[in-house]
């Protein structure tokens, strides 16, 4: 691949989009790399992606400007799917996603990182959503999910003024979880990821498809989606080794590793 970086490190997987001379915008090229990318994540050993990007500046500065600059209304529409598919895959891909936020994350920069279940920031990280000022709409989700990230009068104001906010209001507003000086964010989302995967892992994956698909719905049919999935756990050899331990008190023992159980 061109555009993606891939590598594997115990059971933790970072996917970086690697196009720092274009300060990694998105054009359809790095689309369907990093659909490829997901596509290919071994999930029976990988139990958390971080997602970043190349270079000390930008995360993602969008969707390519120059590739959209040409598009017909068809085109447009197009385009924008190519890109809502993959952040979707992504918003539902089986294991947690943390963006790792190291500079612009601008338009498709924001909106992919807020496909992200979590998402962590460098002290120079730049949020927006510069589409108005372009003569465009967000298209890869913005308009959805900063609405319901932080709230629809925040989001309304920041989509429409196409006012970029640094890393501390990022913070302020929930837009991220963290801000740490650059040089620790690797190595935050990395022992972030690391904690995560020494969890359980179908019942970190269950937790994430009980958050996800519950906020789809209203609260009743949420709870029954978590009873199903609460359920679950209990035909898994995790759930029965680490109460196990909890009741032997040997916190020393780690929790077995099983296979992926489709849920
Ligand atoms: N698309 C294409 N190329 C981009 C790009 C983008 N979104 N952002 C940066 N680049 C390119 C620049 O054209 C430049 O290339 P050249 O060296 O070949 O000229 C290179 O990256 C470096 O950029 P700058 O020289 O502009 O760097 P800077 O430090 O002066 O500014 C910046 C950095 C403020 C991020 C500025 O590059 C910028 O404003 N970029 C555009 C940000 C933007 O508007 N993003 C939203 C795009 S629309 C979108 O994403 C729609 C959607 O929802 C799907």
């Amino acid at each position: 691949m061109e555009f993606i970086l891939y590598e594997v490190k115990d059971m933790v997987a970072t996917i970086t989009i690697n196009r720092p001379k274009a300060l990694n915008a998105l054009n359809s090229q790095v689309l369907e790399e990093l659909d490829a990318a997901l596509d290919a994540v071994d999930l029976n050993t990988v139990r958390c992606l971080i997602l970043t990007g190349a270079g000390d500046k930008s995360f993602v500065a969008g969707a390519d400007i120059g590739e959209m600059s040409t598009l017909t209304k068809a085109e447009g529409e197009a385009f924008g799917k190519k890109g809502n598919d993959v952040f979707r895959k992504l918003e539902t891909f089986p294991i947690p996603v943390i963006a790792a936020i190291n500079g612009f994350a601008l338009g498709g920069g924001c909106e992919i990182s807020m496909s992200c279940d979590i998402r962590i920031c460098s002290d120079n990280a730049v949020f927006g959503q510069p589409e108005t000022g372009l003569g465009i709409t967000p298209g890869f989700g913005g308009t959805q999910r900063l609405a319901r990230l932080v709230s629809p009068g925040m989001a309304k104001q920041l989509i429409y003024s196409a006012r970029n906010i640094k890393a501390d209001e990022a913070y302020r507003i929930g837009l991220v979880n963290a801000v740490y000086p650059a040089g620790e964010l690797i190595p935050q989302a990395e022992k972030l990821a690391a904690t995560i995967a020494k969890n359980a892992p179908i019942a970190v994956r269950n937790c994430k498809k009980a958050i996800n698909d519950g906020l789809q719905t209203d609260m009743d049919n949420a709870l029954v989606i978590e009873e199903k999935l609460f359920g679950d756990c209990f035909e898994t050899e995790d759930q029965k080794a680490g109460m196990g331990n909890f009741l032997e008190k040997d916190k020393e023992k780690k929790l077995k590793v099983v296979p992926f159980k489709n849920c």
